[in-house]
């Protein structure tokens, strides 16, 4: 198939944008860089990678803890980090911002503060069937030190949420539904304000795994009602190791802090402790300010592109990588939801996925390949693995024929 215009929109410029990610300017066995793994990771803009580089050479220092200038600077910088985040999903408050190392350590927190504090013997839990292990594990913890059941949220062969049997599972009165806003191994953009309208009815609270949406969509935690919301800097183009857990402030005020240690407090005696305000409540320890910093820098390049602007450009991307999969008889594609975003999720007739990421791999085409931490969605589907491409604001429609090309030659080795 001829290879489209890339100007798909025209606010949009994609090679300008590419441009600006010097990971993706390389040549992998020989073969210019096609990085279709950013559900995995995302590459990062120059701008993200100046910011931390700058940060260390000019003002790194303890944040909160010092007079001296250094440790000012930092501290400004650091705490701006929080007004970029809140921005970047609406937050009614920088309070409501709580920093984690990632969407794995935001869902535990929630588990394990609020959930100890609220869930009793007897409770349901409600987790789909399409999350990520980071959103199941930590609730069938919780369950089984209180006794209380999680409850599976059933999907369809197109990788939708089951909406009935979500509202009979309602009928249950469970305290907790626990929902990834797009489901990591099939893309799926689940109906997050319907799902909380549904779930407050009933009296349960919704925690949301934002990890994959927050690359791809505006995401507005107010407009969503949603009650916690947790995502990852390195997913949208910012640092590893940091992440944010959003939580409504009322929710947060009322809740134990998590760890204790330095940050978290306002005075301790052996009497006892008087905890800090939100969010350094449940922030202990010194934190990870540069990547902090690294992930302001990050929300705030993506929302001066405009996250409508992504969406439109990676929606029009997987399409196009939709309607090429259609052509192949070969080529299972799992997640096939109306509503979708970033990810192609796919087999090959005959060939093991980690033979196709693998030779892919040698065509420069990078992939991911395995279970993708939902191993649920792959007893689902009655397959051990499935071979991931995943969309990033830099990839662009020669990219999607660089992986059919690669496919096709997967396919000549395999047939021969
Ligand atoms: N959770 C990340 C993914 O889906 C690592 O690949």
């Amino acid at each position: 198939m001829a290879i489209a215009s890339n100007k798909l929109n025209a606010d949009f410029d994609i090679d300008s944008i590419r441009g600006q990610f010097p990971a993706l300017d390389q040549k992998v066995h020989g073969h210019s860089l096609v990085y279709l793994d950013s559900g995995a990771s995302a590459q990062k803009p120059n701008v993200v990678i100046e910011a931390v580089d700058h940060y260390y050479r000019n003002d790194h220092s303890n944040v909160h803890r010092g007079v001296h200038t250094l440790s000012e600077r930092a501290t400004v910088k650091y705490d701006a980090s929080r007004v970029s985040i809140q921005k970047f999903v609406n937050a009614a408050s920088d309070r409501e911002i709580i920093y984690t190392s990632g969407t794995t350590e935001a869902l535990n927190l929630v588990a394990q503060s609020w959930g100890r504090a609220n869930i009793k013997e007897g409770d349901d839990l409600l987790v789909s069937e399409m999350e990520h292990h980071s959103n199941i594990v930590p609730w069938q913890m919780l369950a089984a030190e209180k006794s209380a059941t999680v409850r599976k949220i059933p999907m369809d062969q197109d990788g939708v949420l089951d909406m009935q049997a979500f509202k009979k599972l309602l009928e249950g009165k469970p305290r907790v539904v626990a929902i990834t806003h797009v489901a990591n191994a099939l893309g799926t953009v689940n109906p997050l304000a319907e799902i909380v309208r549904l779930a407050h009815d009933a009296g349960a609270i919704v925690v949301a795994d934002g990890a994959q949406s927050t690359p791809h969509m505006s995401v507005d935690v107010q407009a969503l009602d949603v009650d916690f919301y947790a995502f990852s800097g390195h997913k949208i183009y910012g640092p590893t190791g940091i992440g944010v857990l959003y939580g409504k402030e009322s929710l947060l005020d009322a809740m134990p802090p998590w760890q204790g240690g330095g940050d978290m407090i306002k005075s301790v005696t052996f009497d006892g402790t008087i905890y800090n305000d939100l969010p350094f409540k449940f922030e202990a320890g010194t934190p990870n300010i540069a990547d902090a910093i690294g992930m302001g820098v990050a929300a705030d390049y993506l929302l001066d592109i405009g996250l409508e602007a992504v969406a439109a450009h990676e929606h029009s991307v997987l399409s196009y990588a939709l309607s090429r999969a259609a052509e192949r008889s070969e080529m299972t594609v799992f997640g096939n939801a109306p509503d979708k975003a970033g990810i192609l999720s796919f087999a090959l007739e005959g060939v093991h996925p980690h033979d196709i990421g693998t030779m892919l791999d040698h065509q420069g085409v990078a992939v991911r390949t395995g279970h993708h931490c939902a191993q649920p969605v792959m007893q689902f589907f009655g397959v051990p693995a499935t071979t991931r491409a995943s969309l990033g604001i830099y990839n662009n429609r020669q990219d999607i024929d660089r992986l059919f090309d690669g496919i096709d030659e997967v396919m000549k080795m395999f047939r021969r």
